[in-house]
Protein backbone atom coordinates (compact mmCIF):
# COMPACT_ATOMS: atom_id res chain seq x y z
CA UNK A 1 0.00 0.00 0.00
CA UNK A 2 1.01 3.21 -1.27
CA UNK A 3 1.38 6.74 1.11
CA UNK A 4 -0.08 9.12 -0.02
CA UNK A 5 2.57 12.11 0.61
CA UNK A 6 0.35 14.99 0.23
CA UNK A 7 -1.86 14.30 2.69
CA UNK A 8 0.31 12.94 4.91
CA UNK A 9 1.79 16.36 4.47
CA UNK A 10 -1.57 18.05 5.21
CA UNK A 11 -2.49 15.70 8.10
CA UNK A 12 1.09 17.26 9.81
CA UNK A 13 0.24 20.55 8.96
CA UNK A 14 -3.25 20.29 10.66
CA UNK A 15 -1.68 18.51 13.70
CA UNK A 16 1.25 21.48 13.72
CA UNK A 17 -1.53 24.09 13.81
CA UNK A 18 -3.48 22.50 16.02
CA UNK A 19 -0.79 21.94 18.72
CA UNK A 20 0.15 25.93 18.26
CA UNK A 21 -3.39 26.79 19.00
CA UNK A 22 -3.23 25.20 22.27
CA UNK A 23 -0.45 27.40 23.21
CA UNK A 24 -0.12 30.57 20.83
CA UNK A 25 -3.14 33.13 20.62
CA UNK A 26 -5.22 33.40 17.18
CA UNK A 27 -3.15 37.31 16.64
CA UNK A 28 0.01 35.18 16.90
CA UNK A 29 -0.80 32.36 14.92
CA UNK A 30 -2.56 34.61 12.37
CA UNK A 31 0.72 36.98 12.00
CA UNK A 32 2.68 34.28 11.90
CA UNK A 33 1.65 32.00 9.04
CA UNK A 34 0.53 34.73 7.13
CA UNK A 35 3.41 37.73 7.67
CA UNK A 36 3.34 41.14 6.72
CA UNK A 37 5.96 43.28 5.52
CA UNK A 38 7.97 40.13 5.45
CA UNK A 39 11.44 41.03 3.40
CA UNK A 40 13.51 43.64 2.18
CA UNK A 41 13.25 47.44 1.90
CA UNK A 42 15.00 48.60 -0.92
CA UNK A 43 14.96 52.47 -0.15
CA UNK A 44 15.40 52.16 3.75
CA UNK A 45 16.77 55.18 5.39
CA UNK A 46 17.04 53.55 9.07
CA UNK A 47 17.90 49.55 9.74
CA UNK A 48 18.47 47.79 12.74
CA UNK A 49 19.81 44.31 13.32
CA UNK A 50 20.12 42.38 16.32
CA UNK A 51 20.90 39.22 17.42
CA UNK A 52 17.94 37.99 21.20
CA UNK A 53 19.81 36.11 23.81
CA UNK A 54 18.05 33.09 22.14
CA UNK A 55 20.91 33.24 19.25
CA UNK A 56 18.11 34.39 16.82
CA UNK A 57 18.54 37.58 14.67
CA UNK A 58 16.11 40.05 13.68
CA UNK A 59 16.57 43.21 11.55
CA UNK A 60 13.79 45.99 10.69
CA UNK A 61 14.21 48.24 7.83
CA UNK A 62 12.23 51.73 7.71
CA UNK A 63 11.51 54.59 5.56
CA UNK A 64 10.95 57.95 6.84
CA UNK A 65 9.64 60.83 5.24
CA UNK A 66 8.69 63.73 7.10
CA UNK A 67 9.21 61.92 10.45
CA UNK A 68 6.72 59.33 9.72
CA UNK A 69 7.64 56.09 8.88
CA UNK A 70 5.85 55.91 5.39
CA UNK A 71 6.73 52.03 5.18
CA UNK A 72 9.02 49.50 6.98
CA UNK A 73 10.11 45.56 6.56
CA UNK A 74 11.55 42.81 8.36
CA UNK A 75 13.51 39.87 8.29
CA UNK A 76 14.11 37.08 11.02
CA UNK A 77 15.84 33.60 11.10
CA UNK A 78 14.14 33.31 14.26
CA UNK A 79 10.98 31.39 15.77
CA UNK A 80 7.51 31.57 14.78
CA UNK A 81 7.01 34.06 17.43
CA UNK A 82 9.50 36.77 15.97
CA UNK A 83 8.22 36.32 12.47
CA UNK A 84 4.47 37.28 13.97
CA UNK A 85 6.33 40.11 16.44
CA UNK A 86 7.86 41.48 13.19
CA UNK A 87 4.96 41.30 11.36
CA UNK A 88 3.00 43.00 13.95
CA UNK A 89 5.45 45.44 14.86
CA UNK A 90 6.18 46.85 11.10
CA UNK A 91 2.36 46.85 10.52
CA UNK A 92 1.59 49.36 13.96
CA UNK A 93 4.67 51.76 12.95
CA UNK A 94 3.73 51.99 9.74
CA UNK A 95 2.48 55.73 9.46
CA UNK A 96 3.26 56.56 12.56
CA UNK A 97 5.77 59.19 13.54
CA UNK A 98 9.03 58.41 14.70
CA UNK A 99 8.21 60.06 18.05
CA UNK A 100 5.29 57.32 18.52
CA UNK A 101 7.04 54.50 17.07
CA UNK A 102 9.66 55.46 19.39
CA UNK A 103 7.17 55.17 22.40
CA UNK A 104 5.80 51.42 21.33
CA UNK A 105 6.79 48.96 24.15
CA UNK A 106 7.41 45.53 24.26
CA UNK A 107 4.30 45.08 26.44
CA UNK A 108 2.25 47.07 23.98
CA UNK A 109 3.64 44.75 21.14
CA UNK A 110 2.44 41.59 23.21
CA UNK A 111 -1.17 43.13 24.20
CA UNK A 112 -1.78 43.83 20.01
CA UNK A 113 -0.76 39.98 20.00
CA UNK A 114 -3.12 39.03 22.36
CA UNK A 115 -0.18 37.72 24.73
CA UNK A 116 2.88 35.11 24.35
CA UNK A 117 3.57 32.73 26.37
CA UNK A 118 6.80 33.67 28.97
CA UNK A 119 9.52 31.83 27.32
CA UNK A 120 8.37 33.84 23.95
CA UNK A 121 8.48 37.13 25.92
CA UNK A 122 11.67 37.90 24.65
CA UNK A 123 10.97 37.94 21.38
CA UNK A 124 8.68 40.69 21.53
CA UNK A 125 11.41 42.42 24.11
CA UNK A 126 14.26 41.62 20.85
CA UNK A 127 11.40 43.00 17.66
CA UNK A 128 10.96 46.65 20.19
CA UNK A 129 14.71 46.87 20.51
CA UNK A 130 15.56 46.25 16.58
CA UNK A 131 12.74 49.20 16.11
CA UNK A 132 14.95 51.52 18.31
CA UNK A 133 18.00 50.57 16.72
CA UNK A 134 16.35 51.02 13.36
CA UNK A 135 15.09 54.71 14.48
CA UNK A 136 18.55 55.28 15.97
CA UNK A 137 20.12 54.43 12.60
CA UNK A 138 17.62 56.88 10.74
CA UNK A 139 18.42 59.49 13.09
CA UNK A 140 22.56 58.68 12.72
CA UNK A 141 22.25 58.88 9.26
CA UNK A 142 20.58 62.81 9.19
CA UNK A 143 22.74 63.91 11.86
CA UNK A 144 25.66 63.00 9.81
CA UNK A 145 24.67 64.99 6.75
FE1 LIG B 1 14.54 33.75 19.32
FE2 LIG B 1 11.93 33.92 19.29
S1 LIG B 1 13.34 35.39 18.57
S2 LIG B 1 13.12 32.32 20.13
Amino acid sequence: MGVDIDELAKRLETQVLEDAKEVFSDTVIEYAYNPRNMGELRDANGVGKLMGTCGDTVQIQIRVENEKISESRFITDGCGTSIACGSMLTETITGKTIKDALAITSDALLHSLDGLPEENVHCSVLAVNVLREAIRDYRKSRSDK
